[in-house]
């Protein structure tokens, strides 16, 4: 079975957007490759995440995830922090990365941008600690968004270069792997088109039923279908997606003909939505209470993680030390 590698920043709650996108997709992936799943804690670093805050976050994705359905038998998850083997990697990558490649990636320069006072080194290599992440297990496979290409790209320069520099034919080159064509994306509940943190326009997977319905409530809506078998602005559409993506097909259909005879009630859409939304919501916000509330088990599988991730990493290494002219 083909290597797949993926990372998850920890940076704040899972809300429906992830769990259509990214989460299903790895879920779906799981039963079809051999996956292993890691929380980027080290990359957190760039910036300045508080001590105190660090193993919290990362449990909260670790119990999010299994909420969702990742099997860590199947895809074992790891903390980045957990497989030391990374960091060796890292380090010969950086001996063969040139600055001016790693100055030229967007997401570099658009965090420099953002945080003037604090453009370190950390953040410049943030591309090659990813290509470790991912060749440490001689990985071929990526899923990822569209907003990594680059550092794909650096990923895999990094392994034809080691490949050319030192004449073997170790590191396979990782490509991305979109999420197929399942994975939906999910509207704002503001209008806009996606739904993402950073817009205040979500429902999280940890959202209880009232907070679901008021933020579905507010959700915006026009004046109305004005003749009959209009087609539906855009935000309409969206509440449109929302039925699609958690109702049934028959409930799809009731609001659909409503619309197309102009005696649809937003009020009743949104109620009906919210429902439905709940309904999809509740089970997994239970499993992740669950989860956290179980910090043993979060441990210990974040540990059995750690142990299969070394496990491949050690064997990587072995063989990079080895071609490189060190001990293995
Ligand atoms: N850079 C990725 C992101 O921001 C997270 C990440 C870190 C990652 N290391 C990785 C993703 C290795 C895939 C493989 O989303």
């Amino acid at each position: 079975m083909e290597k797949v590698v993926s990372g998850i920043r920890p940076t704040g709650y899972l809300h429906l957007g992830n769990y259509f996108g990214a989460v299903k997709s790895f879920i779906e992936m799981q039963d079809k490759y051999d996956c292993m799943f890691f929380i980027a804690d080290w990359h957190s670093l760039t910036t300045r995440p508080k001590p105190e805050d660090i193993q919290d976050s990362a449990r909260i994705i670790l119990a999010e995830y299994l909420a969702c359905g990742i099997d860590p038998q199947k895809a074992p998850i790891y903390v980045q922090s957990d497989v030391k083997e990374t960091l060796e990697l890292y380090l010969y990558l950086n001996m063969n990365a040139y600055i001016g490649e790693l100055g030229r990636v967007t997401t570099f320069k658009e965090k420099a941008r953002q945080q003037p006072d604090n453009v370190n080194a950390g953040l410049f290599t943030y591309p090659t600690l990813m290509a470790a992440d991912i060749l440490q297990h001689r990985a071929k496979k990526v899923p990822v968004g569209k907003d990594q290409e680059q550092n794909m790209e650096m990923a895999r320069k990094c392994a034809s270069r080691f490949n050319r520099i030192y004449g073997v034919d170790f590191f396979p080159e990782p490509q991305n792997f979109y999420f197929n064509s399942q994975a939906l994306k999910v509207p704002g509940l503001d209008g806009s088109g996606k739904m993402g943190k950073s817009t205040g326009n979500c429902i999280y997977l940890h959202d209880d039923d009232k907070t679901i319905s008021k933020k579905v409530m507010k959700a915006v809506t026009d004046g109305g279908p004005e003749k009959a078998n209009s087609e539906k602005p855009e935000v309409i559409e969206n509440l449109f997606t929302f039925l699609r993506i958690c109702s049934t097909q028959d409930t799809y259909d009731y609001f659909d003909e409503k619309w197309n005879d102009c005696s649809i009630r937003y009020g009743d859409l949104k109620k009906q939505i919210a429902a439905d939304i709940c309904a999809t919501v509740a089970p997994i916000r239970e499993q992740i209470n669950e989860y956290i509330s179980n910090k043993e088990l979060l441990d210990k599988i974040a540990k059995e993680g750690a142990d299969r991730a070394r496990e491949s990493a050690s064997v990587t290494l072995k063989e990079v030390r080895r071609i490189i002219g060190f001990r293995s």
